[in-house]
């Protein structure tokens, strides 16, 4: 397979070959440029998150890979084929793209029938698809009855029919409820393992991040970080929630570290303080406490998320992520 000198660039010295590669992707409607000079470099095999706030040019970017809107300008390859030639791959390249099309008067297993006649696909191709996807107890149900996460799933089984070697979901998760959401990304994670190359784009960081080994993140057209997560993880500072017995007590900690160098943002709860570590690990913190004569009642590692990151990177706004105003009790 050819290594695309995307992975050049990004510095990665990693030996796995490239799914997809691209050089210079960009896409002009008009006289806006929508995706602009992006170079992806997604290893083989990966699990690999694709995520931008709304508008970023997700979209585009996937209808590029698959063919169905042409660059302005730019080249790539996808699983040894080249973009400018997408009939060279996509028979590799399996996609839920938007919402698809099925009979609602027909079951989820004659849907999927349908597709295998047109695709030429053995039939026998149908039950396995359904049963991954976790469809298989309800296959032979219409269509229409169907929940939101059903047709999404079935959807995804749709796109693995022909045995794809890359498997791109655009949004796969909108709209879904928490639980649809919960086996929705189970579904995803199950791909991983199986050397199927999963490309999958959400606008939520928090909705994919559990299941992508692999992370590209793109920002008005642009692409601002790529590679894996546990690297972009190891970047995110700790952060501590703590408290002190006495909620009196609260500002004067709140001073006290970040005159230690910390930033220091209201947490949840009465008294509870958010701490970004500034250098100190939970001894100091603990220590600088107690040697004002203050006693935490609570102090806890959160888990590092890639939010933050995200939001920095792509400039984009979270509800847990107060803003300055909120902050000013604090400061
Ligand atoms: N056919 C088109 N003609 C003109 N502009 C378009 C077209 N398709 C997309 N755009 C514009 O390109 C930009 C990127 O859109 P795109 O759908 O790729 O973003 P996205 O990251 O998928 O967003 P979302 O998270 O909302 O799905 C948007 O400003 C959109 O309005
Ligand atoms: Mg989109």
């Amino acid at each position: 397979m050819v290594i695309g000198q995307a992975e050049q660039r990004t510095g990665e010295r990693s030996a796995a070959p490239l799914a997809v590669s691209t050089d210079g992707l960009s896409k002009r409607f008009g006289d806006r440029t929508v995706v602009d000079n992006v170079a992806l470099a997604i290893p083989a095999g990966a699990v690999c998150g694709f995520v931008g706030p709304n508008g970023a040019g997700k979209t585009t970017t996937i209808r590029m890979l698959l063919g169905l809107v042409r660059p302005t300008s730019g080249s790539g390859t996808i699983l040894g084929g080249r973009l400018s030639e997408p009939a060279s791959y996509l028979n590799k390249v399996g996609a839920l793209i938007e919402s698809p099309a099925f009979y609602p008067q027909l079951s989820g297993r004659e849907n999927l029938k349908v597709l295998a006649r047109l695709g030429r696909l053995p039939l026998a191709a149908v039950d396995p698809v359904l049963e991954r996807s976790g469809l298989l107890a309800r296959a032979g149900d219409r269509y229409r009855s169907y929940s939101l996460g059903m047709k999404q799933r079935l959807g995804i089984a749709a796109a693995m029919l022909a045995g794809p070697e890359l498997l791109i979901l655009d949004e796969p998760t909108n709209g879904l409820d928490p639980a649809g959401i919960v086996e929705m990304r189970s579904l995803i994670r199950s791909f991983a393992g199986d050397g199927i190359t999963v490309l999958v784009s959400s606008h939520l960081i928090s909705e994919i991040e559990q299941i992508c080994d692999h992370v590209v993140m793109i920002r008005a057209g642009r692409l601002v970080h790529q590679g894996p997560v546990d690297a972009l993880r190891a970047t995110q500072q700790a952060e501590y929630l703590i408290a002190p017995e006495h909620d009196a007590d609260r500002d004067r900690l709140a001073r006290l570290l970040q005159e230690a160098g910390c930033t220091v943002l209201p947490g949840e709860g009465a008294g509870v303080l958010l701490v970004q570590e500034g250098g100190l690990g939970a001894a100091d913190v603990n220590r600088l406490a107690t040697q004002y004569g203050i006693t935490l009642r609570q102090l806890g590692e959160r888990t590092r998320s890639l939010e933050r990151a995200f939001f920095a990177l792509t400039g984009s706004k979270s509800a847990d992520v107060p803003d300055d105003q909120e902050l000013g009790a604090i400061r």
